[in-house]
C-alpha cells in the first residue's frame, strides 16, 4: 500500500459517515482554497492486539513515526499519543485509547462481549484504520454504554475508522485567521461543537482549534435502526514556538472539549466539571 491509497481510503471512509466533511471541502475548494490536512484522529478501546499500537502498525510501515508527548484525559479515561511523518505535507495520526478497565464492570461486560466477536487476528489487519465496525451491538447496549462513556459507545457504533479530519487553517490563503473561518463556515448553515467555546485554545497555548458538531447517521443495531452522532470536520490553527519551529503538537484542554464533538445531548454540557 502506498502513503496515497491509504489517505485515500481513509477519506472515502470517513466522508461515508461524516457527509458534511465532503461539502465543507467543496465550498472551500469553490473559493479557490488548497485544503491541507493537519491531522487524522482515530479512537479505539485500549484492549491487548486493537490498542492504539495497533491502529499506529499501518501508519508506522509507511513512514510515519511515534512522537514523545503522551497526553492523558482523566474525565474521558482517554490516554493519546501523535504520530508524525518525515514530509511535512502528510498529516499527523492523533490516536487515542479508552482505559476500558477503568469503567465500570458492566460497561466492561459489554466491550467484552463485543471484543469477543472479533475474529482472530483481527488487530493485524493492514486495513485497521479504516476496517469499520466488526461487531454486533445491541441498542441497550450502546445506550448503557452511553450514559458512562460518549467514547465508549461510539467506538461501540463504528468501530475502527477515522473520527475526524483536520483543516490546516495557516494553509489557507483566504482566511486570515479561524474566526473568520468559522463565520464562513455559520454562513453556510454548518453548525461549530461550543463545547468550551467555539474556539478551543489560544496563540498563547501555540494551537487554536474548532469544529463541526458530528453529523448523525443511521447505525443498525443488531436489526434497529436508529441515528447516532457520528464523526465532524475539525480546523486548526498553529503558531510557531519560540525557536521559530512551528507548534505540531496538541493542547490536552482543547481536546478534551474537542472529543465532546460527537456528544450524543450536546446540551448536557460538562464545561463546569
Ligand atoms: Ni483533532
Amino acid at each position: 500500500m502506498t502513503i496515497g491509497e491509504l489517505l485515500d481510503a481513509l477519506w472515502r471512509d470517513y466522508v461515508a459517515t461524516t457527509p458534511q466533511a465532503e461539502r465543507i471541502h467543496r465550498v472551500l475548494a469553490e473559493r479557490g482554497e488548497r485544503i491541507v490536512n493537519d491531522h487524522v484522529a482515530l479512537r479505539t478501546y485500549g484492549l491487548p492486539g486493537i490498542g492504539m499500537d495497533a491502529l499506529a502498525r499501518p501508519f508506522e510501515a509507511l513512514g510515519w513515526r511515534v512522537q514523545p508527548d503522551r497526553y492523558r484525559f482523566d474525565d474521558k479515561k482517554l490516554v493519546a499519543r501523535y504520530w508524525k511523518h518525515d514530509d511535512p505535507a502528510l498529516p499527523k495520526v492523533f490516536i487515542s485509547e479508552l482505559c476500558v478497565t477503568e469503567l465500570s464492570p458492566a460497561a466492561n461486560q459489554i466491550i467484552d462481549y463485543l471484543v469477543r466477536q472479533l475474529p482472530s487476528r483481527f488487530g493485524e489487519r493492514t486495513d485497521l484504520p479504516w476496517a469499520g465496525r466488526p461487531w454486533t451491538v445491541r441498542r441497550a447496549e450502546y445506550e448503557s454504554l452511553l450514559l458512562e462513556s460518549e467514547y465508549a459507545a461510539w467506538v461501540a457504533a463504528f468501530g475502527f475508522r477515522v473520527n475526524h479530519f483536520t483543516v490546516l487553517v495557516n494553509a489557507l490563503t483566504t482566511f486570515p485567521d479561524l474566526e473568520s473561518l468559522n463565520a464562513f463556515l455559520i454562513e453556510y448553515g454548518f453548525t461549530l461543537s461550543d463545547a468550551g467555546g467555539v474556539i478551543k485554545g489560544s496563540p498563547e497555548q501555540l494551537l487554536e482549534q474548532s469544529s463541526t458538531r458530528a453529523d448523525s447517521i443511521e447505525v443498525d443495531f443488531a436489526g434497529e435502526r436508529m441515528r447516532v452522532p457520528s464523526c465532524y470536520y475539525e480546523f486548526a490553527r498553529r503558531y510557531p514556538l519560540p525557536s521559530g519551529e512551528m507548534f505540531h503538537g496538541f493542547v490536552p484542554t482543547s481536546a478534551d472539549k474537542i472529543f465532546e464533538s460527537t456528544d450524543v445531548n450536546p446540551s448536557a454540557s460538562r464545561s463546569s466539571r
